[in-house]
């Protein structure tokens, strides 16, 4: 609901809401957890974040354990670069277009430009390989070595939905596998079913030697963040504790939303929840587009992370005005002004769906009278 009482349908949060704002299980544990030790003791670690550790571990790829939890994403792409340094990695790339977060760090393994703006001169050095072209993969197999790490979204979130090709994901995997560099995966938005598979990197063929999670892990009610990474990375960064450690990492509240989310992630398939509400959407994104006369230029749609793109970013705000107008909250892309992202739960129900698809009637609508 909004201010004045109005149903809202919430597509935006930066994929924060994969199920629900808030899922509705994961606020009763938060509330639950809420009138005990709330935040409990960084002396040892509680029950709650040994159970929250262990639902992590049952969400992972196989080869992959849970590290540290986090708050934020960028603070996870944080701990990951910290994890890459007590590994011996000194030698780092990124995709253009790439967004991994706002602190240094992170910052530094952004390839949009104008993410990278005002820290530029501050930045740690990070070689970008152009996004979704098989041939920059050729000179990248006698750079990479033993010492590199690749950091890639399988989805590119803030760059606009950006979709590579499955030849490229290929090819990169087989150039790192052959390097023994590593491959760290953010998957802060696209993972835990939002792109129609738990985890997007697996759809695509890639094997993560680090994954990073966020957004979602704290069911749309606590900002949570998690690192894991195979056993023998895993053990060199735990090793130094002060590299792992963070006040509010994990916490009893944070633990106990993670724990109530894997219980809802593990208990239903929410990729193919995903999938289908994305099929379900598809006729209205079609029809927006052709109805637009020429004003959207694209729609991409991995799950339920679909990206509209347009011809100008005034055309942009006008759809997403009318969309919010229409009781539909997108969200916008911070690297790509032209591309309004809609992100809804995997768990909008039918009557969420309509409601999206009669706001995308409205919003084309509203393309074509402005623009005539
Ligand atoms: C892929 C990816 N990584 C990292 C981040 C940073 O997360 P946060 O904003 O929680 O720091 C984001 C945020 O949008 C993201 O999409």
């Amino acid at each position: 609901m909004n201010a004045g009482g109005r149903r809202v349908v919430n597509c935006g949060g930066y994929g924060v809401c994969t199920f629900g704002d808030p899922n509705p299980e994961v606020r009763h544990a938060v509330i639950d957890a809420l009138h005990g030790h709330a935040f409990g003791s960084r002396m040892f670690p509680t029950l709650e974040l040994r159970a929250a550790d262990k639902a992590m571990n049952d969400l992972l790829p196989e080869h992959l354990m849970q590290c540290a939890f986090f708050s934020t994403g960028s603070e996870a792409v944080e701990a990951a670069l910290r994890l890459c340094g007590a590994n011996g990695i000194d030698d780092l790339y990124a995709l253009t277009g790439a967004f991994h977060g706002r602190t240094l760090g992170s910052l530094a393994l952004n390839g949009s430009p104008r993410q990278r703006a005002y820290a530029r001169n501050w930045l740690p050095p990070v070689r970008f390989i152009e996004f979704n072209d098989v041939g920059a993969l050729e000179s990248l197999e006698t750079e990479l070595h033993e010492r590199s790490a690749v950091f890639v979204e399988p989805v590119q979130g803030e760059a606009g939905v950006r979709i590579a090709d499955p030849e490229f994901w290929q090819i990169l995997q087989h150039v790192v596998s052959q390097s023994g560099a590593l491959l760290v995966v953010d998957e802060v938005q696209t993972g835990l079913g939002r792109t129609g598979t738990l985890w997007c990197h697996e759809q695509l063929g890639l094997h993560a030697d680090v994954l990073i999670a966020g957004k979602a892990l704290g069911g749309g009610c606590i900002p949570v963040s998690a690192v894991a990474a195979r056993e023998r990375l895993r053990a060199r960064y735990l090793a130094d504790p002060s590299q792992s450690s963070s006040t509010f990492g994990g916490y009893p509240v944070a633990a106990v939303a993670v724990r109530a989310t894997t219980e809802v992630v593990l208990g239903q398939d929410v990729g193919r929840l995903a999938e289908q509400r994305g099929a379900e959407l598809q006729g209205a994104l079609d029809r927006a587009i052709s109805q637009s006369d020429g004003c959207i230029t694209a729609v991409r749609r991995s799950g339920l992370m679909i990206g509209i793109e347009h011809s100008n970013p005034r055309l942009a705000r006008t759809f997403s005005t009318q969309l919010v107008a229409s009781g539909v909250v997108p969200s916008l892309s911070m690297s790509n002004p032209n591309v309004i992202r809609l992100l809804p739960s995997v768990f909008s129900t039918e009557l969420d769906i309509a409601e999206i698809g009669a706001a995308l009637d409205a919003a084309s609508s509203a393309l074509v009278a402005t623009s005539n």
